[in-house]
């Protein structure tokens, strides 16, 4: 099985490195090859996603990438940012279902912005379709309105559009999630003002009837942000569009103390997978050993799970996890007092000692 390794910028070399050592006790033969992708590929390729680092990415079972971007590559033309490269991933692989699973581990209650007895035991998982929404929608760009209230003024534009298949196979990979969760599915949606989401309204709904041992409800956004900051445990599995799931999902992360902890899986219809964590590239951080790689970790282990089909070994690793949280070891953003404060090589090598 190959798996190509992306570390990108910033934390991400960094928070690989822990993954990779982790991957590499665990007595399977993988097949690792990385390749520099992000501010590292157009510094090293001149393009953010190199030819050669899609390939490789197209040739291997799954993928692990750290994080994208620099403040130093923000004045590049949109075409050259390191964005591009997460987002030429996801399409030119078909990585539409993104899922964010958000738990909370209960050594890190205490870490939460919210009350304990509003996260404690937090388990949900948030959907969220990857490659299509107004962040793929064509035509977009900045031209001279020819109608409205400001006709020959510059405008910018972007198109919100989702076909049917696009909503179908989402909204299946969300119910037979459900299926194997709670079997209680919310999709959320702006069908009260958008076209695009009455559609995805009237389309999930379709699909639902394959699954009758689901409870469906629908959601507007506005109101779904507000419930899960009021009562996060009333959801089970939530599907969105791609630009409310990046929203709704960053959010989510929050309430398990932190974005630090959350890994994600990004699939094709095959199964095949990008992971990586749900944080970015921390740029202010990087170089100095303190992130925490716990995500990109956990993440290594959804791999396992979802892609290379070695689901004991991911309950392994999610073990090993729990273990050194039990040890009180902490990087910066999970330290609470009482805690001991270590970097982000101790806590990769205390997951891989609680390994073996
Ligand atoms: C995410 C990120 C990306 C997104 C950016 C880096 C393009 O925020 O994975 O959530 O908006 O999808
Ligand atoms: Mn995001």
């Amino acid at each position: 099985m190959k798996i190509a390794i992306l570390p990108g910028d910033g934390i991400g070399p960094e928070i690989v490195a822990q993954a990779v050592n982790v991957l590499n006790v665990l007595g399977e033969s993988f097949e690792m090859e990385t390749a520099p992708v992000g501010g590292a590929g157009y510094a090293a390729h001149g393009h953010p996603l190199p030819e050669a680092t899609l390939t490789l990415a197209k040739q291997a079972d799954a993928i692990l990438l750290g994080a994208v971007g620099d403040w130093k590559y923000d004045t590049l033309e949109r075409a050259l940012r390191p964005e591009q490269a997460i987002l030429g991933l996801r399409k030119h692989l078909n990585l539409f279902a993104n899922l964010r699973p958000a738990i909370l581990y209960p050594e890190l209650a205490g870490a939460s912005t919210l009350k304990p007895e509003i996260v404690s035991g937090l388990d949900i998982l948030i959907i969220r379709e990857l490659t299509g929404d107004v962040y793929f929608g064509q035509p977009r760009g900045v031209r001279i309105a020819t109608d409205g209230a400001f006709i020959g003024e510059r405008e910018g534009f972007d198109t919100m559009r989702y076909a049917e298949t696009e909503i179908r196979r989402i909204a299946h990979v969300a119910f037979q999630a459900a299926q194997k969760r709670d079997k209680r599915l919310t999709s959320v949606d702006k069908a009260n003002v958008l076209e695009t989401f009455q559609f995805w309204k009237d389309i999930v709904t379709e699909v639902h009837q394959e699954y009758p041992d689901v409870a469906l409800d629908h959601m507007y956004i506005d109101n779904a942000s507000m419930q899960l900051i009021r009562a996060p445990k009333k959801f089970d599995v939530i599907v969105t569009g791609n630009m409310f799931g990046d929203i709704l999902s960053d959010a989510a992360a929050m309430l398990t103390g932190s974005i630090g902890m959350l890994p994600s899986a990004s699939l094709d219809a095959n199964n095949k997978g990008l992971y990586e964590p749900s944080h970015g590239s921390a740029p202010d951080i990087a170089g100095k050993g303190i992130a925490n790689p716990l995500a990109t970790i956990l993440s290594a282990a959804m791999m396992l799970r979802f892609t290379l089909a070695k689901p004991e070994q991911a309950d392994r690793i999610e073990t090993a996890v729990k273990k050194v949280l039990a040890q009180g070891l902490r990087t910066p953003d999970i330290y609470e007092p009482g805690t001991t404060k270590v970097g982000t090589e101790e806590m990769g090598n205390a997951v891989v000692r609680a390994l073996t």
